[in-house]
C-alpha cells in the first residue's frame, strides 16, 4: 500500500485551519471555537479559541456513554510485585468520579493546581483525570527526583494540594515517598493546604494530622455516598496540565499544555501516526512522571478509545528480560512505545532474543522508539527479532506529540536508520545557521519549526512568558528553536544528531548538565566544576562531574569525590544516573573564560578533535586526558 503520507502532509499545508478544523471532529466539544487559529491571542496564536470543552470527558466519560463502558480502558500490570489490576471504562469512570468528589472537599476547583507525586500505579492515572474533570491544573513530578527538585516545583505551581502515595518500588529497594514529599514542603516556601497519601502495603507511612488525608478512606467514603462529580467545561485555551522538564539552569521550566489543541492533536495521531484502532491495546512503557506518559500511557489511548498499559517494571530484572514479550502476549499488546534505552537493556541481557520465542506475540504489530537517538544497531536487532515494523520518531516535552514520524497509520514510509523520518502535519522543520540562514540539504544546523507551532505544543511557559520568549522565539525570529542540531536529507528525512544547549539524554531521560553543576558548586571543596555527557553503550550517555578543587585543602579527593556524588543524588535525584566526579588541577578555558565542554566531551568519547583557537592553555587538555585515563573513562 502506497503511503497518504504526501498528500496528507500537503492537505494541511494548503490550509491548516481546515486540517486542523477536520481533525478537531473527533472530540467532543461544549462549544465550538469561534476560530480554529487566533494568530493575535497568546505568544504566537492560539487554537480553538472560544471553545469548551473537557478532557475527562473525551478520555473517560464518552466512551462509556458510547458503548465501550465494559471495555478494559486501563491495566496496571506491576512486574514488580507479580500484580495486576484492571479497570473498564465504567470503573475507570467510577474511580475517577469519586477522586474528584475528594479533590472537590479538598478545596480543589477550576485552575487550582495540583501535584501529583506518585509511583507507576492506576492511582496516578485517577489523579490526572480528576483534576482534568474538574479543570484543575495537574503537574506529575517524577518520582525518581529529590525532595529539593519537588519542592523547586511545588514552589513554582503554588499547588492547592498534593497527590502521593508511601512508597515506590524499584528492583530491590523500596523507594519511601511520604520522607520526599515532606521534606519538599519543608523545604518550600509555598505550602499546599493538603496532601492525599495512598498507602501501598509494600510500606506504609505516616500520616500528618490536620494535612494528609487517606487515600482509600476517601475514595470509599465518596462511592459509598453516590457522588457524583460532572466534567467543568474550561476553555480550549486553559491549561490541563503544567510539566516541568530540564532547562539551562537548575530551575527547570514549566512545559504548559492546554486543553482543546492537546486533545486534536493526541487524538489525530492515534490513528494516523501509530495506527492503532479504538479497542485495540496500546502500551507505552515509560513513566507518568515524562511527556511520554503523559501523552501515550494516559491521554491519547484513552481519548481513542483504547485499552492502555500502566507497568510497574524495568525491561529487565523484573524478573528477566522476557518481560516485554510477557506483556504484550498476555494483554494483546498491538503497538508498543518505549526508549532505544530499553531494547539496549534487553539486547545485553539477552542478545539472541531467546526470550521471544516463549511468547505469543503474534498480534504485535509495530515498536515505536523516542526520547533519544535510536542507533541504528539496536532497531536492527528489533527488526530482525520481533519481525515488526520498528519506528524512530523525534518529539520534546514541548510538542507533546510527535514532530517527525513514520506514519504506519497513512501508510509506512521506507525507513532510514538513524532518522526519526518525516515531519507530521503542523510542523515545517527546518535546519539554520548560527546566523538563521537556511543551511545546504544534508548540512548539519539548527533544527527550528516555523511558526505557529500546531495544537498541543506548549503556548507558553508558567508564570515564565519572558523566559519562553528568550529559551525558544527569541534566537530564530519566526521559528522555535528546538536545540537540537541535525540535518535534513533529499528525501525530507530528519536526521537528529546532538543538543546545542546543555542538555543530556540519559536512558531517556532529559537532565541539565548546568543543574549538575549548580549542585556541585555548593561543595565546601569545589572552587569550579563542569559537567558533560560521555558516550555509554546502555544508557546513551551518562553524566561525568570535573571538580577542581579550593586551593589549600588536604583531605583525601576520593573522599571529597564520593561526596560529590552522593550531593548530586541528594539534591537532584537517583534519576540523575550521576556516578563518576573527577578531580582535575585546572578545566580548559577559552581566553574569555568559556569552558570547553565540547571539546572535553569528544577527548572523553576518544572522537577526533581539534585544538580550539581560542584555547587559553592548551597543557590542561593534557591533564583532562590523563585524568579520564588514569579512571578507565571512555576507553
Ligand atoms: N523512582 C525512584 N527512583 C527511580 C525511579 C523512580 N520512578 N526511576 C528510576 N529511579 C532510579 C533507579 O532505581 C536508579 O537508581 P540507582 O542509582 O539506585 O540504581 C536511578 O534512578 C537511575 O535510573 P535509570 O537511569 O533509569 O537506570 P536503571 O539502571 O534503573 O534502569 C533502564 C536502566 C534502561 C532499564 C531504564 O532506564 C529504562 O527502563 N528505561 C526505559 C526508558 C524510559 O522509561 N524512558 C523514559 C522516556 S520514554
Ligand atoms: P524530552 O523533552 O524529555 O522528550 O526530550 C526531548 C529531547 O530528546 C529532544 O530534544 C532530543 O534531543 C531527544 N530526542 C527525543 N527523541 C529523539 C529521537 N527520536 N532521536 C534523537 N533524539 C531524540
Amino acid at each position: 500500500m502506497s503511503s497518504r503520507y504526501h498528500e496528507t502532509y500537503a492537505r494541511w499545508k494548503a490550509d491548516p485551519e481546515a486540517f486542523w478544523a477536520d481533525a478537531a471532529k473527533a472530540i467532543d466539544w461544549v462549544k465550538p471555537w469561534n476560530r480554529v487559529f487566533d494568530a493575535k491571542a497568546g505568544v504566537y496564536g492560539e487554537w480553538f479559541v472560544g471553545a469548551e470543552c473537557n478532557t475527562c470527558f473525551n478520555a473517560v466519560d464518552r466512551h462509556v456513554e458510547r458503548g465501550r463502558a465494559g471495555q478494559l480502558a486501563l491495566i496496571h500490570d506491576s512486574a514488580i510485585t507479580g500484580t495486576q489490576r484492571k479497570f473498564t471504562f465504567a470503573e475507570l469512570k467510577a474511580e475517577v468520579v469519586a477522586l474528584a468528589a475528594v479533590l472537590e472537599d479538598m478545596g480543589v476547583g477550576k485552575g487550582d493546581r495540583v501535584i501529583i507525586y506518585m509511583p507507576m500505579v492506576a492511582e496516578a492515572a485517577f489523579a490526572m483525570l480528576a483534576c482534568a474533570r474538574l479543570g484543575a491544573v495537574h503537574s506529575v513530578v517524577f518520582g525518581g527526583f529529590a525532595a529539593k527538585e519537588l519542592a523547586t516545583r511545588i514552589d513554582d505551581a503554588r499547588p492547592k494540594a498534593v497527590i502521593s502515595a508511601s512508597c515506590g518500588l524499584e528492583p530491590g529497594r523500596i523507594v519511601a515517598y511520604k520522607p520526599l514529599l515532606d521534606g519538599a514542603i519543608e523545604l518550600s516556601g509555598h505550602k499546599p493546604e493538603s496532601c492525599l497519601i495512598l498507602q501501598r502495603p509494600q510500606q506504609t507511612c505516616e500520616l500528618k494530622p490536620g494535612r494528609d488525608l487517606d487515600y482509600a478512606e476517601k475514595v470509599a467514603a465518596a462511592k459509598a455516598a453516590g457522588r457524583d462529580v460532572p466534567c467543568v467545561p474550561v476553555k480550549a485555551t486553559d491549561p490541563l496540565y503544567v510539566l516541568y522538564t530540564s532547562g539551562t539552569t537548575g530551575q527547570p521550566k514549566g512545559v504548559v499544555r492546554d486543553n482543546g489543541g492537546h486533545m486534536v492533536m493526541l487524538e489525530w495521531s492515534m490513528g494516523n501516526e501509530f495506527g492503532v484502532k479504538p479497542g485495540e491495546v496500546f502500551w507505552a512503557a515509560s513513566d507518568v512522571g515524562w511527556v511520554v506518559g503523559h501523552s501515550y500511557i494516559v491521554y491519547a489511548p484513552l481519548f481513542h478509545g483504547c485499552t492502555t498499559i500502566l507497568f510497574e517494571g524495568k525491561p529487565v530484572g523484573t524478573p528477566d528480560a522476557g518481560t516485554f514479550w510477557r506483556v504484550i502476549s498476555e494483554h494483546k499488546v498491538a503497538a508498543l512505545f518505549t526508549a532505544p534505552t530499553a531494547f539496549r537493556a534487553i539486547k545485553k541481557e539477552d542478545p539472541r532474543g531467546e526470550l521471544i520465542g516463549n511468547y505469543d506475540l503474534s498480534g504485535f504489530r509495530t515498536l515505536f522508539l523516542a526520547g533519544e537517538r535510536a542507533d541504528p544497531e539496536t532497531i536492527k536487532w528489533a527488526e530482525q527479532k520481533l519481525k515488526v515494523p520498528v519506528i524512530d520518531h523525534w518529539w520534546q516535552t514541548e510538542t507533546g506529540a510527535p514532530i517527525t514520524n513514520n506514519p504506519v497509520g497513512l501508510g509506512l514510509l521506507p525507513v532510514k536508520y538513524g532518522s526519526p523520518a518525516v515531519p507530521m502535519p503542523g510542523y515545517t522543520v527546518e535546519v539554520l545557521s548560527d546566523t538563521g540562514h537556511p543551511v545546504e540539504t544534508g548540512k548539519l544546523g539548527n533544527v527550528v519549526v516555523k511558526l505557529p507551532l500546531p495544537p498541543g505544543c506548549l503556548p507558553t511557559l508558567w508564570n515564565a512568558e519572558k523566559r519562553f520568549r528568550s529559551a525558544y522565539l527569541d534566537e530564530f525570529p519566526g521559528y522555535y528553536k528546538t536545540a537540537d542540531a541535525g540535518f535534513i536529507d533529499g528525501d525530507g528525512y530528519l536526521f537528529i544528531m546532538a543538543r546545542t544547549d546543555d542538555i543530556i539524554n540519559v536512558a531517556g531521560h532529559r537532565l541539565s548538565t548546568g543543574a549538575m553543576e549548580e549542585v556541585l558548586a555548593e561543595h565546601p571543596d569545589v572552587a569550579e566544576c563542569a559537567v558533560i555527557g560521555i558516550a555509554d553503550a546502555m544508557k546513551g550517555q551518562a553524566p561525568v562531574g570535573f571538580l577542581v578543587l579550593n586551593a589549600g585543602v588536604d583531605r583525601p579527593v576520593a573522599e571529597i569525590e564520593k561526596e560529590a556524588v552522593a550531593l548530586v543524588r541528594d539534591k537532584i535525584g537517583p534519576v540523575a544516573a550521576f556516578r563518576t566526579a573527577l578531580a582535575v588541577k585546572r578545566l580548559p578555558k577559552t581566553r574569555s573564560g568559556k569552558i570547553l565542554r565540547g571539546t572535553m566531551q569528544k577527548i572523553a568519547d576518544r572522537e577526533a578533535w581539534t585544538m580550539p583557537a581560542t584555547i587559553d592553555d592548551p597543557a590542561i587538555l593534557d591533564e583532562i586526558t590523563v585524568a579520564l585515563n588514569q579512571r578507565g573513562i571512555g576507553v
